[in-house]
């Protein structure tokens, strides 16, 4: 098939991530696909920084509004962030343009989500935002797709990648706060406010969205009650686990008699329950249902590969989004031809 054209805005943590993906795992991308995906154009602020990639070749656009509108692409992939300004500018003239959207900013989604559905729907084009919540952890597809006619009483997690981190290592390791939270700025796990995952909001919003598949609610991340963890001291971590407790920051959404709770606040929970077990950037969603049960996700919730992996994957399904596409199975190719196969590292 011809191949499938995307424009990228933002090439900071994410963003560079999913252009030096794409290009490493372009033959795996194609065999997957039955096409081939190519990066056409790209957006940032600065277009003399070194990010560790090969732009040559690539369209270059200063403005992301111009490359959604104006560039010859099938997918807009907007990895700016922030809930309104030029996120939402370009993502809103994207849809308008009729091209495929995929976003990780949960922001976004947690103020505008509604409005942004809708126009995809009035021009039939898809709004794919997996990377927004929990990181790598395929919660959205899994709620979306694979749960139907499941009715979900709860939902809950840790859905902030940064907050756990810290958590983890202040226990762990005894380090201060103020010092692990440096260190996720660094290693690209915090947003370019970090105030968004100390007091909370970023766990809201992802738990906005998650409340809107579960129970089927518009998105409304204020009516969640919230508390962060920049008051929790090495102190509190002590006495909690002399009582046998870990101090998690978790996202819970349940049905109750009053209507659908939602909160976020630092949580005591017993030290050998599962969630305890969730240390450092590791997320976790634990979903119950009156059909399936208990289904518990873990894995990586943020940082620049764990993130692409759910964005790749977005892309990966417009590229399939096609009549009669067949999966794997059909055109595979005999398993003895693998054998010299090497695990990457
Ligand atoms: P970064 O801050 O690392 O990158 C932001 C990028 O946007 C930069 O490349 C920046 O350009 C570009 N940008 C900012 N303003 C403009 C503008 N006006 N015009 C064009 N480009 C602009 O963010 P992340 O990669 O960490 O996050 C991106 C999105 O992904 C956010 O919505 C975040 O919430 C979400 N996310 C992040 C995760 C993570 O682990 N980091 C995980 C899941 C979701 P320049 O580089 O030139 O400054
Ligand atoms: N800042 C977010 C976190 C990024 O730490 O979880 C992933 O959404």
């Amino acid at each position: 098939g011809e191949a499938l054209r995307v424009g990228i805005a933002g090439l900071g943590t994410v963003g560079a991530s999913v252009v030096r993906v794409l290009s490493e795992k372009a033959g795996e991308l194609t065999r997957q696909c039955g096409r081939d995906i190519t990066v056409a154009a790209v957006s940032a602020r600065d277009k003399t920084r070194d990010r560790g990639i090969t732009l040559g070749g690539i369209d270059w656009y200063d403005d992301p509004v111009a490359l959604a509108k104006k560039a010859e692409i099938d997918v807009f992939v907007e990895l700016i962030g922030g809930e309104d300004g030029i996120a939402r500018a370009c993502v809103k003239a994207a849809l308008e343009a009729g091209r495929h959207v995929v976003t990780a900013n949960k922001a976004l989604l947690a103020a505008h989500g509604v409005s942004l559905a809708e126009a995809a729907e009035k021009r039939g084009v898809l709004l794919n935002y997996e990377a927004a919540v929990a990181g790598g952890i395929p919660v959205i597809k899994t709620m979306r797709e694979a749960m139907a006619g499941n009715t979900i009483s709860r939902v809950f997690g840790i859905l902030n990648g940064t907050c756990n981190y810290i958590l983890t290592r202040m226990e762990e390791e005894g380090i201060s706060f103020a010092d692990c939270l440096a260190d996720a700025q660094r290693l690209g796990y915090a947003e370019a406010d970090p105030t968004f995952d100390i007091e909370g909001h970023d766990t809201a919003h992802k738990l906005a969205i998650l409340t809107s598949l579960a129970f089927g609610t518009r998105i409304a991340a204020g009516d969640i009650y919230m508390e962060g963890i920049s008051n929790i001291t090495q102190a509190d971590i002590r006495a909690a686990g002399e009582l046998g407790y870990r101090i998690k920051l978790l996202g819970v959404a349940q049905r109750t008699e009053s209507g659908i709770e939602q909160r976020v606040h630092p949580t005591m929970v017993p030290t050998a329950s599962v969630i305890a077990q969730v240390h450092g950037v590791t997320n976790a969603v634990a979903i119950e249902t009156d059909i399936l049960g208990e289904l518990l996700m873990s894995g990586p919730g943020a940082g620049g590969n764990a993130t692409a992996s759910a964005v790749i994957g977005d892309i990966a399904d417009i590229a399939k989004s096609r009549p009669g596409f067949q999966h794997g199975p059909v055109f595979g190719r005999p398993a003895r031809e693998l054998a010299s196969y090497k695990r990457a590292r």
